[in-house]
């Protein structure tokens, strides 16, 4: 069984680095043309020249997911280049953390803004070209927050759970013209969004202790399943999130299986 994306044409949102940068490249090596976006021109300076570099088709673009009209400019150009958009990948992100009591307009807004709203102006400019063509695979970046939320992450897990349902919600619109529409929830992968691998030592153990897979999650892991739906294997998932936390929702304290191994000699902390 072979997923086969050659192609195909994608649109990913925050892919100047992280997880985004990941899923663009990983894409672009399964032969999709890549058009990837970034707020922060820095970040993409160049990316176009190194798909080039790999022999890989994609350019890079400056687009921040909170501009309407230039989200529109952006989807009439890959239209205009390539006639279709088969996949939208809506992975920009940002988590700005801090108790509800102290927590300003600014932050709630950015937060919401970026996460929820760019989500909704991302999908809304490409319904017309993936209703045309009758089908097309939109993906967006939740989190297990989205159903676990940390202290701090106000919000963070409500722009985030307002992505999942979004999700649903336009799943059911677009069944009809054969568009998929699902969120999916990472887990934690240390990247400069939370900076996990610079924390101290035993604030990292609290962290990976809460996972079933006790390790950080590598980007590539997240890249997989996103090529496995946008594949034509998961033509009938719609209208869920996807969990790929690492067992991060599976149960309450998945550090007692560790202790038990530890103490048969089959796992060293
Ligand atoms: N890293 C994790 O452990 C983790 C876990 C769960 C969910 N996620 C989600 O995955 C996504 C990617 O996370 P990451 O860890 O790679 O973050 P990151 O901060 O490394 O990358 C995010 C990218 O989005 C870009 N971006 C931010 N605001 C933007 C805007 N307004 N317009 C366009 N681009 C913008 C940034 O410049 C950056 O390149 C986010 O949506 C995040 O919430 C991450």
């Amino acid at each position: 069984m072979l997923i086969d994306l050659a192609g195909k044409v994608a649109i990913v949102t925050g892919g100047g680095r992280g997880i985004g940068r990941e899923i663009a490249e990983t894409l672009a090596r399964e032969g999709v043309r890549v058009v990837t976006t970034d707020v922060r021109r820095e970040l993409i300076d160049g990316l176009t020249a190194t798909f080039a570099a790999n022999g890989w088709e994609g350019i890079a673009r400056n687009v921040d997911v909170r501009d309407a009209s230039a989200i529109q400019a952006l989807v009439d150009e890959v239209v205009g280049a390539h006639g279709r958009i088969d996949i939208l990948v809506n992975n920009a992100g940002v988590a700005l953390e801090g108790p509800v009591e102290t927590m300003t307009e600014e932050s709630w807004d950015t937060s919401q803004d970026i996460n929820l709203k760019g989500t909704f102006l991302m999908c809304r400019a490409v319904i017309p070209a993936m209703k045309q063509q009758r089908g097309g695979r939109i993906l967006n970046a939740a989190s297990f927050a989205a159903i676990v939320p940390s202290l701090g992450g106000g919000a963070y897990a409500s722009s985030k759970a307002g992505v999942h349902y979004f999700s649903r919600v336009l799943a059911g619109e677009l069944g009809p013209w054969d568009i998929t529409v699902n969120a999916y929830a990472p887990g934690m992968i240390p990247t400069e969004l939370n900076h996990f691998a610079e924390r101290a030592p035993e604030e990292q153990t609290r962290l990976l202790d809460t996972l079933s897979l006790r390790r950080w999650q590598d980007a590539r892991e997240v890249a997989n399943l996103i090529c496995f739906l946008c594949s034509d294997l998961a033509g009938y998932i719609t209208g869920t999130m996807i969990d790929v936390s690492g067992g991060k929702l599976a149960t309450q304290i998945p550090r007692a299986a560790y202790e038990r191994a530890a103490e048969a000699g089959e796992y060293a902390f």
